[in-house]
């Protein structure tokens, strides 16, 4: 914090730590919030379609768009030769090109833009692109990827100690693999981008982006314009879940192009199919690990190779696969470990952010070598968690030598072992399993510890702007975006406190790069943390000239003002706080501010990975019960408890729905959401008809969600903690948990289940369970 707390607290806290209910609520289930597509029309708006590739992986020898211009109502057609400035927009290198030239490397690749007068004329002109290929072998899968050594950036390494002498030196030894797939974001808003050009070539962008600054900046390369001449703005994402962290800027960028070339607003809304095979995805993982370990299942030694697929460009892909790095420890400490990452390029849509970014896929795998050293030891695996938690003399160091000075999680699993009951639990299973010789139950209780900052150490700065209105009424931007997750209302409510009005005093309004510049990407779950504190510091910097001013009127001592319940008191002296706005304008006072945040004691070495990339751990566990049929694979999630740390809440009740909603998306990625590319590279799952996401009846019927309150260490607004991602990585205990019922089904040996854990799955681990030695 670059400020002490508010120093004039006589009232507790009025806005924070409130169940607040989240500001558009009755908009959203009134159908009155506005989405970017429910904006009135321009007049003379165009509709855009883009023209997509049918091939992997191909040479375009010839286009012939004739047809596609000929079609009644199309009004423009454009490819990358009228593209006045950069093709491209790569976030972080540019090998996105917004229209290929020459080579297409996946299936639904841009390939031209058709403008219409209406929808229908511009996507059914669209596909009458007469294209020569000259097909190129496709790399669709990890394996094709590893065995043509195909890499969209270098692989890298975190080594500790000495694991090869570590293993092969340990009582007991195991090699294993996993593999994990990828998930589809099922935002409810699809990816959509409304452009209306202004005069002297401005263009303003209302866009679905969790990352206005760039869609800003993407598109001015692509006009060849400066940053000053495009304003992007967004009011609120029906969802983003991290897939709208870079990749809506294709869309903003076609959309803007044929704004500036027709001169004419140009709306581009994919539907939910075109969305599912054009945008990428949570990355597929392929793991493979040794490890050595005593009695205890204490490991001693750590060899885990970390594959994803990448899809076919870099994207957020490197600093995706390092944060899966970061979080292959989980609450576990390593003594001697060697991690290698590989990200490798294919042949498929590039895959980008998504809840959690890395950090699930590496946290999933330190679970399954824990679970299949308790299954080697015949141990509960709760019990070999507990043996190798950090904690004790010389074991506080992560792989990436930051140490871990608040863990909480021993803490956090002892109470929620016994407020689930896990122990009891487990013998009632027991008992029931031995009587049930179709239908088996297990359960699992796993932590989370997930770090919280960008990675990449620049992006963690925050800017806002405050208005305080003649009227007392206060007006609020900052740079963070809102998908859902309450943000606006977390930061209005640190606004309000500052001020000591109600919250209906603040005006949360869009977020528009014209008024907060530069911003970074809400996401890795820092938005309320960097936004929250930038505002704060926004609000202070008025307040503290309100308090001077109206100080030295009454003649007291600026620290003797109480700023609450819409007054400002002062003794027995006190004034409404909208007088006081009016008092000061009349004075002639500034009464609007800008507000700046950078996280502090973070730094990370870009080539090794070592040093502190988090400013500090979010904290959490989960235990998940499920009963599987080991003759069909069917499977049921039957209660779950979730014991989780926000520091103290800013608002208990948006941080419920946060811990509820990750945890039901991360059961959906780890047991029914499943994506399916055919040989050709052409995604088979792409619509809700052939990829299930979680409905309300896969809501377990026992869902039990409660908070620890236990202030942050770190110097936090508020001394909360962020809680967008950390709780989907809770849902790592429904996967386990059916690992337990796999393995209660009979036989020996390793339980061989990947995730997706979808019926046939479960099914086939059954049978390699039962007979191990079958092909
Ligand atoms: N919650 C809702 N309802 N909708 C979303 O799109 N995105 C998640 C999470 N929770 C998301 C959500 C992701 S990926 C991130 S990084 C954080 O919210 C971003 O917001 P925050 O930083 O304000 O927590
Ligand atoms: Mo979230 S994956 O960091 O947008």
């Amino acid at each position: 914090m670059s400020r002490p707390p508010p120093p004039t607290t006589a009232v507790p806290f009025p806005a924070v730590h409130r169940e607040i209910m989240h500001d558009s609520a009755h908009l959203h289930v009134t159908g009155a919030a506005r989405y970017t597509d429910d904006m009135p029309d321009p007049a003379g708006l165009l509709h855009v379609a883009i023209g997509q590739s049918a091939k992997a992986h191909a040479r375009i020898l010839s286009m012939n768009l004739s047809a596609v211009s000929a079609f009644p109502g199309v009004v423009a057609v454009l490819t990358a030769r009228d593209v006045p400035g950069r093709n491209d927009v790569g976030p972080v290198l540019p090998d996105d090109p917004i229209f290929a030239e020459g080579l297409v490397e996946y299936v639904g690749q841009s390939l031209f833009a058709v403008a219409a007068e209406t929808r229908q004329a511009a996507r059914a002109a669209a596909r009458l692109a007469r294209v020569v290929y000259e097909e190129r072998p496709a790399l669709v899968t990890i394996a094709d990827a590893r065995k043509a050594d195909s890499h969209v950036l270098p692989p890298r390494r975190l080594e500790r100690g000495d694991p090869d002498g570590a293993i092969t030196g340990a009582p007991h030894r195991l090699a294993g693999r996993l593999a994990m797939g990828g998930q589809d974001h099922f935002y409810l808003e699809g990816q959509v981008s409304l452009a209306t050009p202004g005069e002297d070539g401005d263009m303003h962008i209302l866009c679905s982006t969790q990352h206005p600054s760039e869609v800003q900046h993407l598109v001015a390369r692509a006009l060849g314009r400066p940053d000053h001449a495009v304003t992007v703005e967004v009011r609120r994402m029906g969802g983003g879940f991290g897939g709208k962290e870079t990749q809506a800027s294709l869309f903003a960028a076609v959309a803007a192009l044929v704004a500036d070339r027709t001169g004419r607003a140009a709306k581009l809304r994919l539907d939910r199919d075109d969305d599912m095979v054009m945008t990428g995805k949570r990355h597929d993982f392929e793991v493979g690990y040794q490890v050595g370990f005593d009695d205890a299942g204490r490991i001693l030694g750590l060899d885990i190779t970390l594959e994803s697929r990448c899809g076919m460009s870099a994207d957020l892909s490197g600093a995706i696969n390092d944060r899966a790095m970061f979080h292959c420890d989980n609450c576990y400490f390593l003594p001697a470990v060697r991690i290698t990452s590989y990200r490798y390029k294919t042949h498929t849509v590039s895959n980008t952010a998504f809840r959690g970014f890395g950090g699930p896929q590496g946290m999933l795998a330190i679970e399954q070598v824990i679970d299949d050293v308790a299954r080697h030891l015949g141990r509960d695996p709760l019990t070999v968690r507990w043996a190798n938690f950090y904690g004790g003399p010389g074991r506080d160091l992560t792989p990436y030598g930051m140490q871990v000075t608040d863990f909480i999680a021993p803490d956090i699993i002892d109470r929620l072992e016994a407020s689930s009951r896990y122990r009891e639990r487990r013998a009632a299973i027991a008992a029931f399993n031995a009587a049930s010789p179709v239908l088996k139950r297990g359960i699992a209780l796993t932590p989370v510890k997930f770090g919280i900052s960008f990675t990449t150490s620049f992006l963690n700065q925050a800017g806002a702007l405050v208005h305080l209105y003649a009227d007392g009424s206060v007006m609020l931007n900052h740079g963070g975006t809102e998908m859902g997750q309450g943000l606006f209302t977390k930061v209005a409510q640190v606004v309000a406190d500052v001020f000591g009005i109600g919250l209906k005093g603040v005006r949360i309004t869009a977020t528009r790069t014209d008024k907060v510049p530069n911003t970074s990407a809400t996401a890795a779950s820092a938005g309320a943390d960097m936004n929250g504190m930038a505002a704060f510091n926004a609000a202070r910097t008025i307040r503290d000239r309100l308090a001077a001013f109206l100080a030295s009127r009454w003649e007291v001592a600026v620290e003797d003002l109480c700023f609450a319940d819409d007054r400002v008191t002062a003794g027995d002296r006190t004034m409404d706080f909208a007088d006081l706005a009016r008092q000061a304008y009349l004075a002639r006072l500034s009464l609007s501010a800008t507000g700046f945040y950078a996280t502090p004691k973070i730094e990370v070495d870009k080539e090794t990975l070592i040093g502190r990339p988090f400013y500090y751990f979010a904290y959490g566990a989960a235990v998940s019960e499920v009963v599987i049929d080991t003759t069909t694979g069917e499977n049921k999630l039957l209660a779950v408890d979730i014991l989780h740390d926000c520091g103290t809440s800013l608002n208990p009740a948006l941080d419920r729905g946060q811990v509820e909603g990750g945890f039901i998306q991360g059961m959906g990625w780890l047991t029914m959401e499943e994506l399916v590319f055919d040989a050709q590279g052409h995604l088979r799952t792409h619509a809700p008809s052939t990829y299930k996401i979680p409905g309300c009846g896969d809501v377990p019927a026992h869902f039990r969600v409660e908070l620890i309150n236990r202030p942050n260490p770190e110097e936090t607004i508020h001394r909360s903690k962020a809680v967008g991602e950390p709780p989907l990585m809770l849902a790592i205990s429904t996967f386990q948990a059916i690992r337990d019922a796999v393995a209660a089904a009979g036989g020996g040996g390793p339980v061989m289940l990947d995730a997706p854990a979808t019926p046939e799955r479960i099914l086939m681990a059954v049978q390699a369970r039962r007979n191990p030695g079958a092909p």
